[in-house]
């Protein structure tokens, strides 16, 4: 066995002076043998339970004690002077806690890059998924990243059909959207082009499961959860999602009168956590998109936050978080200035 042969070989190696021989015990091999099995088995175990940053940290630690046991014993570092043992471990400690701090950096960083600096990440995983989301362009990223999250469908994101989604679009949802999705004022109707389709996938969701637009007071949302509920089936959201993410409407103009200086105030204290220095927003948190939305909307969705009328069904895991946000601005005109501080930054 390798134990066997280890113990006895050992015993010679490296140690010119015959004062420096040790031999270790089998059952100590062993034994260091089976614990360095049952890390490894956590180490597995750990990477299956989505512990988000943390997951990083526990993996690296288990390797510190497996790296510490396989010096200790199997390069007998243990039967050496202590101190020698001391130093190696905290090197090792140090070397992981250097790893682990680049690693979860790389992972806080690594959402924003792909969504909003690199598009051409997400076209060529669209084009290696060879579905018809590929050739509309921005559509495409519904086909290559299907939508995460418990409150969001889970299965048939696996391809989107831009084809379909113009059939459905222009059977339902024109009347109120406007051709390019441009939105309309008059019908409480946003723009949708320039939102992000795990967004709009995300919202018809919530639509659709009642978890949105359902309190009788939310007129325009509920008009919005009959047409989401007429839906035929879980995949029409995605195919919507892909032709109106490649529709090439104006963007938003902007309409309400608020004091952007004032409302960067508000928006750099509190929304720039989740919304992004940009108001791109940040796909890890689904915190949407604010650029590219109209304005008066979004004053209209943040009083419906603070009126309780969105984002207080339990279930509704991301309303539930941006509802106490929006209810951290002091008044009327705050809401006001966020919104015209947030038309004014740049699309794209
Ligand atoms: C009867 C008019 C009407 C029709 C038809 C309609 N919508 Fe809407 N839609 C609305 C209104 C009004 C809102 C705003 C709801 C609110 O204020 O909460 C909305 C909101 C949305 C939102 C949420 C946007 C956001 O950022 O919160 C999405 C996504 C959406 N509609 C997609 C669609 C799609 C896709 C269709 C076609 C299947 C469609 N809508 C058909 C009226 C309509
Ligand atoms: C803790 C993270 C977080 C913070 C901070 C935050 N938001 Fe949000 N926001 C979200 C999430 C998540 C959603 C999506 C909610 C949903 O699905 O209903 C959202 C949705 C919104 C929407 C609705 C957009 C739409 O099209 O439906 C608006 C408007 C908005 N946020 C504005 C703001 C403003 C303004 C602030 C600062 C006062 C802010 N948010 C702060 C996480 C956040």
């Amino acid at each position: 066995m390798a134990g066997r042969h280890l113990s006895s070989a050992g015993s010679g190696s490296g140690a010119p002076g015959g004062e420096h021989v040790h031999a270790v015990p089998l059952p100590v091999l062993i034994g260091v043998w089976g614990i360095l099995v049952i890390l490894t088995v956590m180490t597995v175990g750990a990477a299956k339970i989505d512990l988000g940053g943390a997951n990083i940290v526990v993996a690296l630690l288990i390797a510190v004690v497996k790296s510490s046991f396989v010096a200790l014993y199997f390069m007998h570092l243990r039967y050496d002077r202590p101190f020698h043992s001391v130093i190696l471990v905290c090197a090792l400690s140090f070397v992981m806690l250097f790893i682990s701090f680049t690693l979860i950096d790389t992972r806080e960083y690594r959402p924003e890059m792909i969504a909003d600096y690199a598009p051409a990440i997400a076209e060529a995983r669209a084009t290696a998924a060879g579905t018809p989301g590929a050739e509309a362009g921005a559509g495409g990223a519904v086909a290559g990243t299907p939508a995460t999250g418990e409150d969001v469908a889970a299965a048939p994101a696996a391809s989107a059909d831009p084809e379909r989604g113009k059939e459905l679009y222009e059977r339902t949802c024109t009347a109120c959207h406007g051709p390019q999705a441009e939105g309309i004022r008059s019908l409480n109707s946003p723009a949708l082009h320039l939102q992000e389709d795990w967004y709009i996938v995300a919202q018809l969701e919530k639509f659709r499961s009642g978890l949105r637009g359902a309190d009788v007071k939310d007129i325009a949302g509920r008009q919005m959860a009959a047409m989401a509920k007429a839906l035929p089936d879980d995949q029409s959201m995605y195919d919507l999602a892909a032709y109106i993410t490649g529709l090439d409407g104006p963007p938003p103009t902007p309409e309400v009168e608020g004091d952007p200086v004032r409302g960067e105030e508000h928006y750099r204290k509190i929304c720039v956590a989740c919304h992004g220095p940009d108001g791109r927003g940040m796909p890890t948190l689904k915190s949407p998109a604010l650029v590219g939305q109209n304005d008066w909307y979004v004053v209209a969705q943040l009083k419906k936050y603070r009126a309780g009328l969105r984002g207080t069904d339990p279930k509704d895991i991301t309303g539930m978080q941006m509802q106490p946000m929006a209810m951290t601005l002091p008044d009327e005109s705050a809401i006001r200035d966020v919104a015209a501080y947030i038309a004014g930054l740049p699309i794209e």
